[in-house]
């Protein structure tokens, strides 16, 4: 993501599944990763509610915002890394807002161990999944991968209690105003 939209993203505020996520969490550390951070938006949330924040982007641009935003938070990291490379460090929550999908897809299932091995029992992940007639699976199959309710099912549900799903299937700009037919899942899930 450039700066342009890194910046237009700053706007933004943060999720409301997030908050959703929050009622679920009980007596655990305030340790959250934020996955694919962009500008922050989560990140500042977890902040006000008092959590440590381990965030990391693959842009530049993520970096330059984050640092800036959060230079005065000493409760803040920011790690100019990767899905494929990020050592996950221990943690409570895990979000992966409309970030996962853009993970290479050979190392997508090795993400989702690492993520699973850096929670605890109780432990809250949250993250968007494409669906499978999603317009960037439909176009760019080897690059995004699309998951039908029946595949998230077998990924997670050894691992974890479905607490929230939503799925969306609608026509929906991106911050660049282009309209994308959206195919996504929406997930609350809790270690077991
Ligand atoms: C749509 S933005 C979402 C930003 C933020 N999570 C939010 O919800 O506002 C996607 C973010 O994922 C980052 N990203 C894309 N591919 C990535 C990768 N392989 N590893 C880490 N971050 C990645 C982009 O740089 C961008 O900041």
């Amino acid at each position: 993501m450039n700066e342009k939209f890194i910046q237009l993203s700053k706007e933004l505020k943060h999720r409301p599944i997030l908050e959703k996520a929050l009622v679920h969490f009980s007596n655990l550390p305030l340790i959250a990763i934020d996955c694919g951070c962009g500008a922050g938006n989560e990140s500042a949330y977890l902040l006000s509610k008092g959590f440590n924040v381990h965030a990391f982007d693959i842009s530049i641009d993520a970096q330059k915002v984050c640092a800036e935003r959060f230079k005065d938070n000493s409760k803040f990291s920011f790690y100019h890394e990767s899905f494929e490379d990020f050592n996950f460090p221990s943690a409570s929550l895990i979000i992966a807002s409309s970030s996962l999908f853009f993970c290479d897809p050979s190392y997508f299932y090795s993400v989702i161990k690492r993520i699973i091995n850096a929670l605890p029992e109780g432990g809250i992940l949250v993250v968007d999944l494409l669906g499978t007639h999603d317009e960037w699976v439909m176009r760019e199959p080897k690059k995004f991968i699309g998951f039908t309710y029946q595949d998230i099912g077998d990924l997670f549900l050894c691992e974890f209690n479905l607490l929230f799903h939503k799925e969306i299937d609608e026509k929906l700009p991106l911050l660049s105003g282009y309209i994308k037919s959206w195919h996504l899942h929406m997930l609350i899930l809790q270690k077991k």
